[in-house]
């Protein structure tokens, strides 16, 4: 397979987009989903979260067998909606189908099998192996609360139309909440598709080559910030692989969609150091040598972090930037 360059591609905007795209089928029941968690919690005085998490797909033929993804195993969404909920936020938790989810990740893409994680015992009941009961307990009871308080809505998403229609949907919900609504953008969206219209019904045959000319996907934090939700504290990442560029290419977001933070995060030291870029300043947070062999995740340092400033970000009445 091999790529050519998009510079010949269209560019649409974000109207154009939904009105040549398919919504997905269940867009209608997840917008009663989400209104119903959004009364609730704003209701209870509770603030509410949106985490969008994993990669997006794009399908490369109309009955798709093929696709091309984006890189994310959801860690980062997964484990921040777990310190979100510490901090008594109510989370809207938008994810790649199968991909992390907050307290199961603990399990389910271990190395080890699940099975591993049980014992029999003599008596022949079944029950946690001893070695994994203390970490099991503590994650157990977390789960259990935010089940008991119903504090966590799943919706999940696989294409990047599937994300798109979902995240205006549920942004446009929540606008209600005003400031009392928070962003976090983890989610790894494609920046490239084939427009449905423009891709092969059936299977690509493989009786040659294969040459793909890709549209470009509108960047959809404008209209977010502009229309969608013009009061919420939204938080976007930036992903680089060339540390040279991380700073200014997150600034150029800042600049370019007048959100309020980005956090620069480069992807094999992502785990351990970020930067939270605001208009004017830049704050790292950086494990140390010793939190990292104490298996410290960097989210439950980012997440109280961010909550500080949403507190200041409501407090601040006319929505000067921090
Ligand atoms: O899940 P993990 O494996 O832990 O990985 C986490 C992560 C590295 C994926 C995460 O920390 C991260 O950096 N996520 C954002 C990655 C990314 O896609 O960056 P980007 O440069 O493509 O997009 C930057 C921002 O622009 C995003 O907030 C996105 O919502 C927005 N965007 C992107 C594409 C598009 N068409 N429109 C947009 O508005």
């Amino acid at each position: 397979m091999s790529l050519l360059d998009n510079g010949s591609s269209e560019i649409i905007n974000p109207d154009t987009y939904f009105q040549t795209n398919t919504p997905p089928r269940t867009l209608g029941e997840n917008e009663n989903r989400v209104k119903e968690f959004v009364n609730k919690h704003n209701e209870a005085g509770r603030r509410i979260v949106l985490i969008t998490s994993g990669g997006t797909t794009v399908p490369l033929e109309n009955s798709t067998v093929r696709f091309i993804d984006n890189f994310s195993a959801g860690t980062r969404g997964a484990t921040s909606a777990e310190y979100f909920l510490e901090m008594g936020y109510a989370v809207i938790f938008m994810h790649r189908q199968f991909s992390l989810q907050p307290y199961s990740r603990h399990y389910s893409h271990s190395k080890n099998c699940f099975l591993d994680f049980m014992e029999l015992k003599s008596d022949g009941s079944i029950g946690v192996n001893s070695k994994y009961a203390p970490k099991m307990k503590a994650v157990l009871e977390k789960y259990q609360e935010f089940k008991k308080n119903e504090t966590l809505l799943f919706l999940d998403f696989v294409t990047v139309a599937d994300y798109l229609f979902l995240l205006r949907s549920v942004t446009r919900i929540m606008s209600a909440l005003k400031e009392h609504a928070m962003y976090y953008l983890a989610a790894a969206v494609s920046d490239f598709f084939i427009p449905a219209q423009k891709m092969p019904q059936h299977k690509i045959q493989s009786d040659g080559g294969l040459t793909l000319t890709m549209d470009q996907v509108p960047k959809f934090l404008k209209p977010m910030v502009t229309n969608w939700v013009p009061c919420g504290f939204i938080v976007s990442f930036k992903l680089e692989t060339d540390p040279a560029l991380l700073v200014d290419k997150s600034r150029h977001a800042l600049t370019r969609y007048g959100h309020q933070i980005v956090i620069a995060n480069l992807l094999a030291i992502r785990k351990r150091e970020v930067i939270l870029i605001t208009r004017d300043s830049e704050f790292q947070i950086k494990l140390t040598e010793d939190e990292i062999a104490e298996n410290i995740e960097i989210e439950s340092r980012i997440i109280p972090e961010l909550t500080k400033r949403h507190d200041e970000w409501i407090r601040n009445a006319d929505h000067v930037d921090m």
